[in-house]
């Protein structure tokens, strides 16, 4: 539904007036989820929750967005000030999910996960992977924004193939990967151009194995669209970053290139600026650009690459969901 400036509070407030649809917001300000997602994590029937859905979107406070097959809800990130202090009201007032409902929640999180797990555990299927992502490529763009001090991280690492280029810009790396196979394929090809000194690391970019503050830079390529739940893997990145450190995020804008869900075990068929922005702006950064990389050839996406700082005097992310 197209935004109605004219739309009034009360109609908003009287959506909300339901603890079952206060819940349902609550559930969506912390992360996209489908109509399947929503009836297994809430326990209600599909009538129930199209219905409370329904009423949500008709007040314009969330946003719909098909994803191939399926169609993701998530509380509105375009709102007005006004609209947007309502999002801050219901994470406040609304009653905690309960210990169940969090459980579930993350079942649908690490199912999410488990798909990207277990491709990456594949290694055939990585060339396949390079060679497409070597075809659709915002690196050039990303690595001149490289800083040439302090330790940038290669988040989502995959076959390492940034490595050899970065360690010319970088003073000191980390690389970070989800994926054993994918972590020991990038050491054996930084061993290969006689890098030394990367220092490799398993960890989930919901949980990233780094400490608050520790980084100048990181530097996150084509792995954003494999996270169970985007925001907060960037209000992760944020908690890592050193204040007046350097967020680099490559990727896809939103595409209907469904076959690449299947093939490449891609979670999320690309992003709007206005999704990135906003997840951007919640976690705390500043500074924030934006430029689109065209599509190298028919059939693949365009992508992107957002630039942005940790704004100094920012701690954690405010919407770093706690749901339990
Ligand atoms: C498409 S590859 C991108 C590799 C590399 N950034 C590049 O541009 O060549 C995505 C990588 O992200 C990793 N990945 C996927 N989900 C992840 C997660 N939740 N946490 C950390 N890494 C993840 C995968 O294992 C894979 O190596």
């Amino acid at each position: 539904m197209a935004v109605n400036e004219e739309q009034s509070a009360s109609s908003q407030l009287k959506a909300l007036g339901d603890p079952a649809r206060l819940q349902l917001a609550r559930l969506l300000i912390a992360g996209s989820f489908n109509v399947s997602e929503l009836i297994r994590v809430l326990g209600a029937g599909q009538s129930t929750v199209s219905r409370n859905l329904r009423i949500l979107m008709d007040a314009g406070l969330l946003a719909s967005r098909r994803e191939g097959r399926l169609i993701y809800y998530a509380w509105r990130t375009d709102l007005s000030d006004s609209a947007l202090d309502l999002q801050l009201w219901v994470a406040a007032h609304s009653p905690s999910l309960g210990a169940e409902l969090a459980r579930r929640l993350h079942e649908v999180w690490d199912e999410r996960r488990a798909r990207s797990t277990s491709f990456f555990g594949d290694r055939a299927r990585e060339h396949d992977r390079d060679a497409w992502l070597g075809s659709a490529d915002c690196l050039p763009r990303l690595l001149e924004q490289v800083p040439g001090q302090g330790i940038v991280v290669d988040l989502g690492t995959g076959t390492g193939r940034i490595l050899p280029e970065l360690s010319r810009l970088a003073e000191r790396i980390i690389a970070v990967d989800a994926s054993p196979t994918m972590l020991e394929q990038a050491r054996r090809r930084a061993g290969a151009s006689g890098i030394a000194d990367i220092d490799f690391r398993l960890g989930d970019l919901a949980h990233l194995p780094l400490q608050d503050g520790e980084v100048d830079a990181v530097l996150a390529n084509m792995v954003l669209h494999h996270a169970p739940e985007p925001a907060q893997a960037v209000a992760e990145i944020h908690r890592v970053l050193r204040p007046g450190g350097r967020l680099l995020l490559g990727d896809f804008l939103p595409h209907d290139e469904e076959w690449m869900r299947d093939r490449f075990a891609d979670q999320w068929l690309g992003f709007s600026t206005s999704d990135i922005s906003h997840w951007l702006g919640e976690a705390g950064f500043a500074d924030l650009s934006i430029e689109s990389i065209p599509p190298p050839q028919q059939g693949a996406p365009a992508a992107f690459v957002a630039s942005a700082i940790r704004a100094i005097g920012t701690g954690p992310s405010p919407s770093t969901p706690n749901l339990s």
